[in-house]
């Protein structure tokens, strides 16, 4: 008898072990020199560890195209195994172009290390439009995972993949487990019923409650399994997520219930995505899984429909669970009833009784103004850990990106912003002016749009980072482009504050004071493609704050500057 034989059998009956021995390794290794290579993305990287440490059994390999066309037409395998998910390895055409069947790919990570060796079977052009609508029901590019499509590489290339070694983490090392071990680790407890709990949010009170109350109804214990690989943009980063859950840990019964780490790169494809996260759960060993309201849902399309119904995963999973082996554990949303202080599934709360939620987006609003948590939605050490990653706004990162024409008055007025920010104290401020910028980030660089775009991102890339790590940047280029200044906006707002102060004084103010003289030397010809000149400037439609600047004293500009960043809440008033 093996020590596993009394666990559910792995999807397929065989658990994959896509490791070579040391001789293989040795072999694919000096056999390589000779194969073209490929630099795995990140969403590669997590299909490919899945598909060596045996999280995606039966899978040996990157999808061939006639399994490609089973899964996506009819979520099977050529063979007829339930499969929903493409797992997909997008290659250039440079890179197809050398590879027929029978070649080899190296595999390796974005340093360069070949982390495996792929056995050519089909290259392909897949037609993207057509697996967007038949695996996630919609050719929206609002859908996270349909996004992901529009944007991959356009061929496919199938085959067995052999490892030469895993992606490596050096986070949370303790907490991460491959199936086998996770295996081992329950016949070590005597854990027979395992309940999994799928996750890419922070867990609260409502998620310790449904998870107890799983795992008590079933006398199973309990696998939180939060996906630490990839999950919806602008979700809460996994360091934060991994804190949170380690504090919630100790408010379970003593020995019922286990932490461990998910490599996934999630898909967001809601009813598909939870046949596959049970398959997943199924190979690491868990016999029930969770399906909540909403599973792996990607939010709503353009027009704010959601893409799927609140329990179409619901359905989808309970239709192939016999299949499966794995059971489904149906959950409707909880919510807290005050009167009976416990939280309750909403169709049980009994009528005309007060019941209490919180949105992620209110929750979020709640630490940026460093409001209240209450009690009742989630434990203390919990909110500790949030705070901690979500300062209130006055002690986060901001950064104040000036545009407008040469002699506007950004330069005088970003001089005396940093000025009034440096009297206030309590955040390292940096001025990143255009003309300082020119000499240090960028002396290599012209005026053609090409340029001045590569200038913007430098400015743009320094700024998010002083605006990650709490500092107060202040910009102050041209940036006469829209789309580079959008670009950057998208790039700090996810780091902290970003405030874009258009200083729109006239180009004829601006040429009447020309106070460098470059206006005459533009209008004679000396000097080129001089912005307003003989260059364009797209005014912004997006300014946070416009300033002219025609009869506005700069102390009065700056000051107007800060009763915005005072109402944002990134500066307290005096
Ligand atoms: S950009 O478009 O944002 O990259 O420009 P920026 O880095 O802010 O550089 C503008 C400063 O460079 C001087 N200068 C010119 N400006 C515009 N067009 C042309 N062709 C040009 N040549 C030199 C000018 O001094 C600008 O500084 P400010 O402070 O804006 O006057």
């Amino acid at each position: 008898m093996t020590p596993t034989d009394h666990l559910i059998a792995p999807h397929g009956g065989t658990l994959v072990n896509g490791l070579a021995d040391a001789a293989r390794t040795e072999a694919l290794k000096s056999q390589s020199r000779d194969w073209p290579s490929w630099d795995l993305t990140s969403r590669q990287l997590c299909d490919l560890e899945l598909l060596l440490n045996g999280g995606f059994s039966p899978l040996t390999g990157f999808l061939t195209k006639k399994d490609y066309d089973g899964v996506v037409a009819e979520l099977r395998l050529a063979d007829g195994t339930l499969w929903p998910m493409p797992i997909t390895l997008d290659v250039t055409e440079t890179v197809a172009e050398g590879l027929t069947q029978g070649s080899m790919l190296a595999l390796r990570d974005a340093e360069g290390v070949m982390l495996a060796a792929l056995h050519v079977e089909d290259v392909w052009a897949p037609d993207r439009e057509a697996e967007a609508r038949a695996v996630f029901g919609t050719t929206d590019s609002a859908h996270p995972g349909v996004a992901h499509l529009h944007k991959a590489n356009p061929v496919y290339v199938g085959g067995r993949v052999e490892g030469l070694q895993m992606p490596e983490h050096y986070d949370y090392r303790a907490l991460r487990h491959s199936p086998a071990e996770l295996r081992a680790a329950f016949v070590k407890l005597g854990w027979r019923q395992v309940v999994a709990f799928q996750t890419r949010n922070p867990m609260h009170r409502a998620h310790q409650e449904l998870t107890l109350r799983a795992a008590k109804a079933l006398e199973a214990n309990l696998l939180i399994h939060p996906v630490v690989g990839m999950t919806k943009p602008g979700d809460v980063d996994h360091y934060t997520r991994v804190r949170c859950y380690q504090a919630l840990l100790p408010t379970y019964p003593q020995n019922t219930a286990m932490l461990s780490l998910l490599p996934l790169a999630m898909r967001m494809g809601g009813p598909r995505e939870a046949v596959w996260h049970a398959i997943i759960r199924k190979n690491y060993g868990c016999t029930h899984f969770i399906v909540g309201r909403d599973h792996a849902g990607p939010g709503n399309d353009a027009q704010g429909t959601p893409f799927y119904g609140p329990y179409d995963a619901q359905q989808l999973l309970e239709a192939h669970q016999d299949e499966l082996g794995v059971r489904m554990v149906p959950f409707k949303m909880m919510v807290y009833v005050e009167d009976q202080a416990r939280y309750l599934p909403v169709d049980e709360v009994p009528p005309n009784t007060r019941s209490l939620s919180l949105s992620g987006t209110e929750l979020r609003q709640r630490l940026a103004d460093g409001r209240e948590i209450p009690d009742w939605f989630t434990f203390p050490d919990v909110a500790t850990e949030l705070r901690r990653s979500y300062p209130p706004r006055q002690q986060q990162g901001c950064t104040v990106f000036f545009t407008g024409l040469s002699g506007s008055g950004k330069s005088t007025i970003a001089n005396v912003l940093l000025v009034k920010l440096l009297e206030m104290g309590g955040r390292p401020v940096t001025l990143l002016d255009g003309d300082l910028v020119r000499k240090h980030l960028s002396s290599e660089l012209g005026f053609s749009k090409e340029h001045r775009d590569i200038n913007i991102r430098r400015i743009g890339y320094v700024a998010s980072e002083i605006t990650k790590n709490g500092g107060l940047a202040i910009c102050a280029p041209i940036a006469p482009y829209d789309a580079v200044r959008r670009h950057v906006r998208a790039m700090v707002e996810p780091t902290g504050g970003f405030v874009l102060v258009h200083v729109a004084t006239p180009l004829d103010v601006c040429e009447a004071r020309d106070r460098k003289g470059l206006y005459a030397k533009a209008r004679a010809g000396i000097i080129k493609e001089f912005t307003g000149i003989s260059d364009p400037y797209e005014e912004p439609t997006d300014a946070d704050v416009r300033l002219d600047t025609t009869d506005m004293n700069p102390a009065e500009a700056a000051h107007a500057i800060i009763l915005h960043l005072e109402k944002e809440g990134y500066v307290r008033g005096a």
